[in-house]
């Protein structure tokens, strides 16, 4: 088969090292990926919102099966674009349609999807300008901190949590007024719940689904989960508390009436589903839905699947995803970000990087990195994922950051307490 992964961070390079490892694959092409991609496949000059351009790179080298990393080319209609296009109808896409994307792309979609189908989140109501008095109204029945969520994608953004009554207020009228553009001129406000988080993958034909590895990811730029926001700093899979006891609840309560939910809706969605989690009282409830793998979890989830993941796209294409297997193996994975100094705010780009090849004891994934001439340079915030194994997760942090002091760049900055609340 001919593959192309679209995307270009260490999520990309997780699914793009586990899919080339499928003796399925006669080529495999990443656009526009990265320099680490380069070292699995074939990286190729696309943008992965250019669907023109795609379509073109698709029909001229058979591509059979496209699958989607990020959410904005699914957001925008990828999916359908293939299915409504006379030539490219044929060619698989892994990745929901633009309605079901809607699970990612509006979060008062979401959030009332939910609803219909009794499925457990924080309560919560939508406005926009021309209901603001009622969602003062709103906001004054509820307790802090107070949660406002910009309808739209921000790229992980969109989300503001105030402690005052006054400040979300204020916040509010800002988020309305444009402050994350389109996107926030509706706004869901919702309840706060409080818990701890977890990150469930589910990989779905529409119909049948499989249950991946679940993961933790780390936000905050520093130790102790402290500090601004980044894209992730480092994961851990398994999750000890989502246990069978739990993940039953998850199962029952989340998973099915999503599956169900769409089908019920004729929402085609052939692709992943990732479940933002939080545990209230021992209970779970759904955070946020994202139509696409986590990353950095992606990261660590990919080192836990043992099964062949081309096959099982291949169930996700032809709808018998409930004849494949999924196996997964019982040790745990980690995996810590290689930050650029400065990273979430203003940082470099362009330091050499050193180190990669003598690393031995972890599998190496480029998130940020490209090439200047012959040399892997840094290119994003998030540099580098080193993910590893262990018998624990104490075991594989260690090889993680061994590894870690094994690979140079300039500023180079992690984490030293990835799952330390675990
Ligand atoms: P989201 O963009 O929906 O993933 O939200 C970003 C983060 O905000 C989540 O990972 C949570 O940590 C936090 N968050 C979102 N909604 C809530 C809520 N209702 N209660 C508490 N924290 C929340
Ligand atoms: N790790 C969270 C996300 O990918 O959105």
């Amino acid at each position: 088969m001919k593959l192309l992964l679209l995307g270009s961070g260490g999520r990309e390079h997780a699914l793009a090292w586990k899919i080339a490892q499928s003796p399925k694959v006669e080529k495999l092409y990443i656009a526009p990926g990265n320099a680490g991609t380069a070292t699995v496949g074939e990286n190729v000059d696309l943008e992965e919102n250019d669907f023109e351009a795609i379509k073109e790179f698709v029909i001229n080298n058979k591509v059979d099966m496209v699958i989607v990393g990020p959410e904005v080319p699914l957001v925008k209609g990828i999916t359908d674009y293939f299915a409504n296009d006379p030539v490219l109808k044929n060619v698989s896409v892994i990745g929901p349609t633009q309605k079901g994307a809607e699970l990612e792309g509006s979060k008062e979609f979401a959030k009332a999807f939910m609803q219909r189908h009794n499925i457990p989140t924080a309560k919560y109501k939508s406005f926009t300008r021309e209901t603001i008095n009622e969602a003062y109204d709103f906001l004054n029945t509820l307790e802090a901190p107070y949660v406002l969520k910009a309808d739209g994608l921000c790229a992980g953004k969109g989300v503001l949590i105030l402690p005052t009554l006054d400040e979300a207020k204020a916040e509010l009228s800002n988020m309305l007024d444009g402050k994350f553009g389109e996107a926030s001129g509706t706004v869901v406000i919702e309840e706060f719940l409080s818990g701890i988080e977890c990150s469930v993958f589910v990989l779905s034909d529409g119909k049948h689904y499989k249950i991946l590895p679940v993961a933790k990811d780390y936000k905050r730029i520093g130790d102790g989960d402290k500090g601004l926001n980044t894209g992730g700093m480092g994961s851990v899979s398994p999750v000890p508390f989502a246990n069978d006891t739990y993940m039953k609840k998850v199962e029952e309560r989340i998973i099915k009436p999503t599956i169900e939910g769409l089908l019920e809706e004729n929402i085609s969605y052939k692709g992943f589903i990732f479940l933002g989690l939080i545990k209230v009282d021992n209970e779970p409830m759904v955070i946020e839905y994202n139509v696409r793998m986590g990353d950095p979890e992606t990261e660590s989830v990919m080192l836990r699947i043992k099964s062949d993941l081309v096959s099982l796209f291949e169930g996700v294409a032809a709808g018998n995803l409930d004849e494949k297997t999924l196996e997964i193996d019982e040790r745990t994975a980690v995996c810590v970000m290689l930050v650029s100094g400065g990273y979430p705010e203003a940082y470099v780009k362009g330091y050499p990087i050193q180190g990669i090849n003598q690393v031995k004891n972890s599998t190496v994934f480029h998130a940020g990195t490209t090439f200047k001439n012959d040399q892997v340079v840094t290119n994003g915030g998030r540099v580098i994922a080193v993910s590893s194994y262990g018998k624990d997760k104490e075991e594989a942090l260690m090889k993680s950051f061994e590894s870690a002091e094994i690979i140079n760049f300039d500023k180079k900055y992690y984490r030293h307490d990835i799952g330390f609340d675990l």
